[in-house]
Parts: structure tokens; C-alpha cells; sequence
């Protein structure tokens, strides 16, 4: 995998000036999703989903990391666990939709139970009628796979190969920009499912942290002026600001001082003055598709009512939904001869893309463990 993937970089990776963007098969190639799948997204600590969606136990969640199959649950201590969502068996998905599993996660196919740590309970007739346990099976050794989890806030973690740093060190650079934020008051006031997006994931990531389209895809639906944006690049949190004078607050359009910020690789928060903030789940699917969730949050405790929520969802569902035919638009442009070199960009205003796009060919080629954060 190396060698194809090293090669494939070597033009990035060269000295251009204005800098290249990655080549166009880093965002359609099945080999460099592989890698991805096996470095990016295996080795850093993944959102994979909301905590306040997770709030009895029994609840459950399937998701896909890194094209596997992972299951997110509530215990009965009421902790969030992760597990691969894979029956010991057969290896059938045990959940496939959201929903309370009560005590029991019991597989549709020959119905063995797990209870909410995992733990296999039953694996009925297994050795023959009134057989449960044949000889040489050890039901203890049949528990479900765990996967390292971590909550933050109400933001769902998790690491598949279990070496990512401790999750306070690893997301630094993002905690500190949160600085000042009561999260005892930060609320779930909505949420906006988009569904599957066709494009890569790391599109999604870039034009978040780009302030240099702003003005131009979102005329219509922002007020914020190219001129006050600027980049944020600061090791795994990469971003972009603007700074104005004028907040306000949670009734208004877009026309107040923002922080977009990213943890590396898919975790998007953005912080609008003075009290909201909202979180993007992005969950990449494949080399072309993605699926997109965004959850909307007050932050001083304030109560909104349902028009106010309302008004809120549409702005950013239209805001999203510039962003998305834009996203789309990039990845049918890899189809063309021109993106194998990855286009160009702007020094200034995408210098945070070309920082993300470092940290994916860092991951990918295997530099992720001596790269400095
Ligand atoms: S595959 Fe799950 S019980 Fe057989
Ligand atoms: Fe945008």
C-alpha cells in the first residue's frame, strides 16, 4: 500500500508555488480510500456520533467508521460504549437502525444475545437442540469487539485502533479555542440530517475551513465580509474566523463573528457569537459519498421557541445546502484530466486546506506517529 499511495503524493509533495492541492485520485481512487481507511480514519480519534441521541440505556446507534460497521450504545451504567456491530456467529450486522435494544442485543439470524457490555448471554442450541455450548466453545471468548470510545461533551469519539493519544491531548488545540463556553449550558435545540452527499469526505472537511468562499457561494444567505476572515492552522485544528463588531444573537442571519474549526480528520464545530455553536457529524462512506448530519445548540441556556428554532434550521439548511452542491462540483471535477495535478491554492486564504491536505498525506504515507501536532 505504501509504495502506490508514496507515489501517488510525490507531486503534492513537491515545492510549487502557489502550493497544488492533493491529486484528484486522492479523492476517487478505492486504493487511496483503502489507506485512508487503514491510517486517517483508524488511527485518529473519529466522530462517529451524538451523545444526546444515545439517552437511555439501550439505545443504540449503527454507524460506519472506516467502512466498518460500528455500533454505539448506552449501558445500563449509562456510559457509552462502542462495539464492532458484527455478531460473533456469522458475522451478520446485528443493528441496523437506530432504536432501544432494551437489556438484550439479540442477533435477528439465531438469536444470540448480548447484554449492554457486550457480553455474550446466550447462543441457543449452538451444539445441537438443548446444546448451548458445544465443547471447545467458550462463550466468554465470543463477547462483542469493543472499540475505544471517548465522550466529549455530547460528541461521541472513537479510536478503532486503540493508539490515539488520550483524547484531551489529542483535540488541544481545539479545547482551548472553545475556551469560555459553559458547556453545562450548551443545549440540543435541533438537528438537520442530510443525508448521503456525493463527495469525498475530505471536501466537506476543506471548504469548511476555507473562508475564501464565503462571500461568493453564500451571498444570499451570510453578511460576513471577505476581508475579516482569517485562517486558523494549529497542528489538528485547522479553521477559519471572522472577527466583527456587530452580534446578533440567535434570532439573526450570519452576519456575526464566527470560528469554523475542525479537529482532524472529520470533526467540524462552529462557534457563532454570542450564543450558538453547531457540530457537523461527517461520516465518510467511500471515496464519492458521504452522509452529513448537524446538530444545532444554544449556548447561555437560552429557550428558543419553535418559530425561532424553526427560522434557525432553514438558514442553515440553506447555508449547507450552497456548501453542498459546491462539495458535489468538486468531486465531479476529479473525473477531468485537469485535477490530477489538484488545481492550486491560495496561499492566504487556503493555507488551512493545504495544512489538512499535509495531514492526510502525512497519515496515509505512515508519518502519522513523528508528525508534530
Ligand atoms: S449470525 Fe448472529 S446468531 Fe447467527
Ligand atoms: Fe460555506
Amino acid at each position: 500500500m505504501g509504495n502506490s499511495v508514496d507515489s501517488m503524493l510525490s507531486p503534492f509533495m513537491e515545492n510549487h508555488t502557489p502550493a497544488h492541492g492533493l491529486p484528484a485520485v486522492a479523492y476517487t481512487g478505492e486504493n487511496f480510500w483503502k489507506a485512508e481507511c487503514e491510517t486517517v480514519l483508524a488511527q485518529n480519534w473519529v466522530c462517529a456520533g451524538f451523545a444526546h441521541e444515545l439517552a437511555e440505556p439501550g439505545d443504540s446507534v449503527p454507524t460506519t467508521i472506516a467502512g466498518k460497521p460500528v455500533l454505539l450504545i448506552k449501558n445500563q451504567r449509562g456510559e457509552i460504549a462502542a462495539f464492532h456491530n458484527v455478531c460473533r456467529h456469522r458475522c451478520l450486522t446485528l443493528v441496523d437502525e437506530p432504536k432501544n435494544v432494551g437489556k438484550l442485543i439479540r442477533c435477528p439470524y439465531h438469536a444470540w444475545a448480548y447484554d449492554l457490555d457486550g457480553t455474550l448471554r446466550a447462543s441457543p442450541h449452538f451444539g445441537g437442540t438443548d446444546k448451548h455450548e458445544p465443547e471447545g466453545f467458550d462463550r466468554t471468548k465470543n463477547s462483542l469487539v469493543p472499540i475505544r470510545v471517548h465522550v466529549w461533551h455530547d460528541w461521541v469519539f472513537v479510536n478503532l485502533d486503540g493508539n490515539a493519544e488520550p483524547f484531551e491531548e489529542y483535540a488541544a488545540p481545539l479545547i482551548k479555542r472553545l475556551d469560555g463556553i459553559d458547556f453545562d449550558k450548551v443545549q440540543p435545540i435541533g438537528i438537520l440530517d442530510f443525508g448521503e452527499i456525493a463527495t469525498n469526505w475530505k471536501f466537506i472537511m476543506e471548504n469548511f475551513i476555507e473562508p475564501y468562499h464565503v462571500q461568493f457561494v453564500h451571498s444570499s444567505t451570510t453578511d460576513q465580509p471577505l476581508t475579516d476572515h482569517y485562517t486558523i492552522v494549529d497542528g489538528r485544528c485547522l479553521g477559519s474566523a471572522v472577527d466583527l463588531k456587530e452580534e446578533v444573537g440567535t434570532g439573526g442571519s450570519l452576519a456575526v463573528s464566527s470560528r469554523y474549526l475542525t479537529l482532524f480528520p472529520n470533526f467540524i464545530v462552529g462557534r457563532y457569537f454570542p450564543d450558538q455553536l453547531g457540530v457537523y457529524l461527517n461520516i465518510p462512506l467511500g471515496p464519492d459519498r458521504m452522509i452529513q448530519k448537524r446538530a444545532l445548540y444554544t449556548t447561555e441556556g437560552q429557550v428558543l421557541s419553535n418559530e425561532e428554532i424553526e427560522g434557525l434550521k432553514s438558514l442553515w439548511w440553506d447555508v449547507h445546502k450552497e456548501d453542498h452542491e459546491m462539495v458535489e462540483r468538486l468531486q465531479l471535477g476529479r473525473a477531468s484530466p485537469v485535477a490530477e495535478s489538484g488545481g492550486v491554492l491560495s496561499p492566504h486564504w487556503e493555507n488551512s486546506v493545504r495544512a489538512f491536505q499535509e495531514l492526510i498525506a502525512g497519515s496515509v504515507t505512515g508519518q502519522k506517529r513523528e508528525m508534530k501536532t
